[in-house]
């Protein structure tokens, strides 16, 4: 078994792009607009919309990971090192559900869904800062920054030093 499912490959890639623009977004644009800016809405809703299709993905990611075969673990030439490899790739599930959860828990506390989605009229409060779960949105998106970033330097260490065509097992082909 040379290379990962497709159909995770495909979920991979997606998810890459569907997870930092989130967190682009969400840093940047999101959280930088004040609550009582009309455009506040839309930007929620498109944030929330978002957050959500990164759910349904990833619950499908981990069942299609259960269900299909992976080649074996890859070989960083040092035992430390793949066991870094395992924990920070669970790391990466886990951040990701933790942002997705945080997420929905700031929503809630909100009252988010029927002022974004329901249009009841209802206004914003001032600001998120005294939810408690909006702190560890806040919290994990520096890691989840972080933890992506030790992820790409690790597959390229992978490909140019150790010069085992490891991307590849994340590509389509035979
Ligand atoms: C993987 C999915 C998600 C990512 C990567 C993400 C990312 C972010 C980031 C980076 C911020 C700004 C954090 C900061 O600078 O302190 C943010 C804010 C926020 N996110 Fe998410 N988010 C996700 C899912 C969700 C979901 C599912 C919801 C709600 C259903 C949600 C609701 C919010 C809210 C309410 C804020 C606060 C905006 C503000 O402070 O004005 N997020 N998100």
């Amino acid at each position: 078994m040379k290379r990962y499912h497709p159909i995770l490959v495909s979920l991979h890639w997606l998810l890459t792009v569907l997870i930092i623009v989130a967190l682009l977004m969400g840093s940047n644009i999101l959280s930088q607009i004040p609550n009582d800016n009309p455009e506040k809405l839309f930007a929620l809703k498109l944030h929330m919309i978002s957050g959500f299709i990164i759910l349904i993905l990833m619950i499908a990611r981990v069942i299609v990971r259960k269900v299909t075969q992976k080649p074996p673990q890859a070989d960083a030439g040092n035992a430390i090192l793949n066991k870094a490899g395992i924990t920070a790739h669970y790391l990466l599930y886990l951040l990701v559900f933790g942002m997705v959860g945080s997420g929905i828990a700031t929503a809630l506390i909100a009252g988010l869904p029927d002022i974004v989605f329901n249009n009841s009229g209802v206004a914003l409060p001032e600001n998120f800062n005294d939810i408690l779960p909006r702190l560890f949105h806040g919290i994990i998106a520096k890691i989840l920054f972080a933890m992506i970033f030790l992820h790409v330097l690790g597959a390229l260490y992978h490909q140019f030093v150790r010069k085992d065509s490891l991307l590849s097992r994340m590509w389509f082909g035979k």
